[in-house]
């Protein structure tokens, strides 16, 4: 379904009730594993995603569903413990709604998470990708249906979907903690089943350096409406077909829960110069 600016008024009114005056500065979205960095936000504030009009319910293994508003790392945040995914059945508006929401609350930037697959051979499990851009070829926009002015144009430009001020920083960051950091192209994939050996090749020859199933219709919704947005993937697995054998949930779950600590001190950091 369409939704209309006066749906995201309401669901962004509710919450402002719920927080009292807090005004947050950055959204984060939280991926498979991460919503740990919840448990760090200081003075938190949770509003549950079923008390939220138009909100969905997280049913992924791994996110828990519920904003949470506080400080981190001397920011004032609006985390997303749990995010929507399209393979649960929602619709990519869906997915996007609380980037909208989040924009009618303030929200300036945006650093989006991912636990992905590598397609990239030269990449190992565990390692962190910084995303420079995005390809989403078969499916729909989160931004189809009558065009809502107030949140930008009707053909919004996505040269510059991740803020490339930003990257820089998280480059630098990733220096300053000692963390090799990856760079590239993250490629959305519907799912829920994982690719098959043959998409992942045609990803690679395509350009795509990692494929996961969250972050592209996040990454839009921000980019039409001005949020300048970090991209993180957690590359939790080598993608179908460069192991020649076969993925599980798990193994995604494990290693993200492996790579937290290195994965939130990058994030810290960030949270810290931006
Ligand atoms: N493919 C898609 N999504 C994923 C993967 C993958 O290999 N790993 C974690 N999320």
């Amino acid at each position: 379904m369409a939704y209309e600016y006066k749906d995201y008024l309401g669901s962004a009114g509710v919450i402002k009730e719920r927080i009292k005056g807090f005004k947050p500065e950055i959204l984060m979205v939280m991926g498979s594993g991460l919503g740990f960095m919840a448990d760090y936000v200081e003075n938190p504030k949770y509003v549950g995603y079923k008390s939220i009009p138009n909100f969905k319910v997280s049913t992924a293994p791994g996110h828990r569903g519920r904003l949470v508003f506080g400080e981190l790392y001397g920011k004032k945040v609006m985390l997303m413990q749990g995010r929507f995914h399209t393979y649960e059945g929602y619709s990519i508006a869906d997915v996007a709604y609380p980037v909208r929401v989040a924009k009618l609350l303030g929200v300036k930037t945006m650093i989006v998470t991912n636990a992905a697959g590598a397609v990239n051979t030269s990449f190992n499990p565990g390692d962190i990708m910084l995303i420079t851009d995005h390809m989403k070829f078969f499916f729909d926009s989160p931004l189809t249906g009558p065009n809502i002015e107030e949140f930008g144009d009707r053909f919004p430009d996505m040269s510059r979907v991740y803020d490339r001020d930003y990257q820089e920083v998280v480059r630098k960051a990733a220096i300053e903690l000692g963390i090799e950091l990856r760079e590239g192209v993250y490629m959305f994939f519907p799912g829920p089943q994982f690719e098959t050996p043959a998409e992942v090749m045609a990803a690679r020859i395509l350009g795509a350096d990692a494929v996961g199933m969250s972050t592209v219709p996040e990454a839009i919704a921000a980019g039409q409406c001005g949020i300048r947005t970090i991209g993180l993937t957690l590359c939790s697995n080598m993608a179908a077909g460069v192991l020649g054998r076969p993925l599980s949930g798990e193994e995604v779950n494990e290693a993200a829960e492996a790579a937290a600590p290195k994965f939130s001190s990058l994030v810290a950091e960030i949270l810290k110069r931006i």
